[in-house]
């Protein structure tokens, strides 16, 4: 069979530590060009995948037949309008997240890509972590009885370093609200399903990081109502100090439930926390086998580091919706979903209140 030509727009911290060694594990696919503005940083992304097809403009990638579908990992601005041409182009398209600037652009992806016919796919890693698939399914079946409260932390000590573009709001659209609270906004869906009411509070510590104007908020917190009348508390920061930073600091979500609490929080070991009725005491549970890997997935649980490798199978993910010609699982319409949640936090920060969430009919 021809491979799947893959081609990568954006060559920074994300495509080095998990599009190209996520693609690597998929037997269907090659990746055949990389485009990336700053030559520095295209020249590092050929070395360590050894493709020499090489683009500064996006668009004069897109004209290559071989490329059949195309990563996007830039800076948020500009996801909206690659994605789009990449479309135009007749190409499948993994974006990460979050996937736009704001909800209608996020819309006008999603209707975009489903009118052209291609795949399309949010980059909401965390779907994809073993322990987070296990909770899911226990709240999903019913094993907690029905849902109460949904909890999540997210707290990680980036001090005061440069956060380049994420410190830009032209750049960036928000702070931690896009960069960390947006994937456990996406995974509040899964658990809850839509949110009805929510009120969110935004602030920024720092103005100035290494000499570098900030305009976008370090901490974020949202209270929420879901349509299942079960409550979110949300709170997400990158000045949690001497927590750490990156997948080795605080990242918890708990649901209680009227027969049970579940709790997972990133670690090395593939484990829940469960909380029976009349318990006091959580009990460690390891996640079954089924959990460990995205069904089909080629990766082998036990090889790497376990806090990072779970990230390839979003990969084998996009690459298995293209092959069987199916839906990819996140899709751009649960991009654009947990879009309308950020619009509305960011709209109640200001407006200092509760606000309804208005999710638009994904069709108008
Ligand atoms: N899914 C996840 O877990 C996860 C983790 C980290 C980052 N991200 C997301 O990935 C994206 C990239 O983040 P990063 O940390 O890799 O950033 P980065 O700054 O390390 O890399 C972005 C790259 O895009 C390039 N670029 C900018 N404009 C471009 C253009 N018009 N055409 C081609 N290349 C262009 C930059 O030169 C840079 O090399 C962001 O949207 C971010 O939110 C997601």
């Amino acid at each position: 069979m021809e491979k799947i030509g893959i081609a990568i727009i954006g060559c920074g911290g994300i495509t080095l530590q998990n599009h190209l060694p996520g693609l690597a594990l998929c037997p269907q696919t090659r990746v055949v060009a990389l485009c990336d503005s700053d030559p520095a940083t295209l020249q590092r992304a050929s070395q360590q995948c050894g493709v020499t097809a090489c683009y500064t403009d996006y668009n004069e990638l897109l004209k290559r037949s071989d490329v059949t579908a195309a990563i996007i990992a830039t800076p948020n601005v500009v996801h909206a309008p690659i994605a789009l041409a990449v479309i135009k182009a007749g190409k499948h398209v993994l974006c990460e997240k979050p996937l736009a600037m704001n909800s209608k652009e996020a819309l006008e992806m999603f209707r975009a890509a489903e009118a052209a016919g291609v795949r399309h796919m949010t980059a909401f890693t965390y779907r994809f972590v073993p322990a987070f698939r296990y909770l899911a399914h226990l709240v999903k079946s019913g094993a907690i009885g029905q849902p109460y409260h949904l909890r999540v932390q997210r707290f990680q000590d980036w001090g005061q370093r440069n956060l380049g573009w994420r410190q830009v709001a032209r750049l960036a659209g928000s702070g931690e609200l896009g960069d960390m609270l947006s994937h456990r906004l996406d995974y509040a869906h899964v658990l809850m399903g839509q949110v009805k009411s929510l009120v969110a509070d935004l602030h920024r510590f720092h103005d100035v990081r290494e000499g570098q104007a900030s305009d976008l908020e370090d901490w974020v917190a949202i209270v929420s109502r879901f349509t299942n009348n079960a409550t979110g508390v949300f709170e997400s920061t990158k000045l949690a100090t001497g927590r750490g930073e990156s997948a080795r600091s605080q990242d918890y979500c708990e649901v209680n439930g009227s027969e049970g609490t579940v709790v997972y929080f990133m670690s090395a070991k593939p484990e829940l926390h469960l909380g029976r009725r009349g318990s006091s005491t959580l009990e460690s549970v390891p996640v079954p086998k089924e959990f460990l890997k995205w069904p089909r997935s080629p990766r082998d649980p036990s090889q790497g580091d376990p806090l990072f490798s779970f990230r390839y199978d979003q990969n084998f993910e996009f690459v298995d919706a293209i092959v069987n010609q199916r839906p990819c699982v996140p899709s751009f319409l649960d991009g654009a979903r947990v879009q309308e949640l950020m619009d509305t936090a960011m709209q109640s920060a200001k407006e200092k209140r509760w606000l309804d969430v208005r999710y638009a009919e994904p069709w108008k």
